[in-house]
């Protein structure tokens, strides 16, 4: 099993070969997606609502993204991992980012880090790389500027939308990002982009012409009742989980469990 680097996903990209990422937050995921062959893992920070139940990902402190970066880097074998860098953790100058883009690889051992925003991050984006960091860049649906764009809403609509998005992603390649995060663009600008750019872009609800695809576990697995819509269910693993726990709970309260072959009889 060879390990994925920062080179495969410009050769994946030039070979057509689509990249496939998911959300990892513990080692339980890391291991069985990793098994699978995601190539990529993303400590989102998502999960601030798919975890901590902070019910958004504004509140996501570096300290806390730490130790679930940690969990993952330390399992998976072969996929490459990504961390986000949380919402303050970056924007006030290229110096902060590099300071926390360091935690990250440093405490928490991630491959690389992510964070949202096109032209106005470009310097962040410059001194994280020249610091050595591989950075990932994150446009369209930006989650953590959610109060500026008005809620959950499909970016890439009207007139001078795709240009305005492609100064966005040119700004970011120019800077040395090796991927970028498409989240929520409407499919025509998603492609274009992906045809201008020289970088592979993954797309969360972009449509299937970007160089690879990204899902919150969460969703992808069918773990909560409710999924976005660009999100598709693969299992219903919450059912199978909370049938397995009743199960579990009426068996003790009916002394079935433990039978004799789950305990030590002497
Ligand atoms: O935090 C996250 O999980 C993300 C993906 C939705 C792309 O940024």
């Amino acid at each position: 099993m060879k390990k994925v680097r920062i080179h495969h996903f410009r050769e994946m990209k030039a070979r057509g070969e689509k990249i496939a990422m998911l959300t990892a937050y513990d080692i339980a995921t890391a291991r069985i997606f990793d098994e699978a062959g995601a190539d990529v893992l993303l400590v989102g920070d998502s999960l601030g609502d798919n975890i901590l139940g902070q019910g958004n990902t504004a509140a996501v402190t570096l300290d806390q993204m730490i130790p679930f970066v940690r969990a993952v880097t330390g399992t998976a074998q072969r996929a490459f991992v990504i961390a986000d860098l949380p919402f303050g953790t970056y924007e006030v100058s290229p110096e902060q980012a590099v300071a926390s883009s360091i935690r990250l690889v440093k405490e928490g051992g991630a491959n690389a880090v992510k964070f949202e925003g096109g032209r106005r991050m470009a310097r962040q984006a410059e001194a994280v790389v020249d610091a050595g960091i591989p950075f990932c860049g994150h446009l369209g649906f930006t989650p953590q500027s959610e109060n500026m764009l008005g809620g959950h809403r499909v970016q890439g609509r009207g007139e001078g939308a795709y240009e305005s998005m492609l100064a966005d992603a040119l700004a970011l390649q120019e800077a040395g990002a090796f991927m970028l995060v498409l989240e929520m663009v409407v499919e025509p600008v998603a492609t274009r982009l992906t045809k201008a750019l020289d970088i592979p872009t993954i797309g969360i609800g972009a449509g299937p012409g970007t160089d690879g695809q990204v899902l919150v576990w969460l969703d992808m697995a069918g773990m909560g009742d409710w999924s976005p819509s660009f999100a598709k269910r693969y299992a219903e693993i919450g059912k199978a989980l909370g049938t397995a726990a009743s199960s579990y709970v009426s068996e003790v309260k009916g002394g079935a469990f433990p039978d004799p072959g789950h305990y030590f009889s002497e």
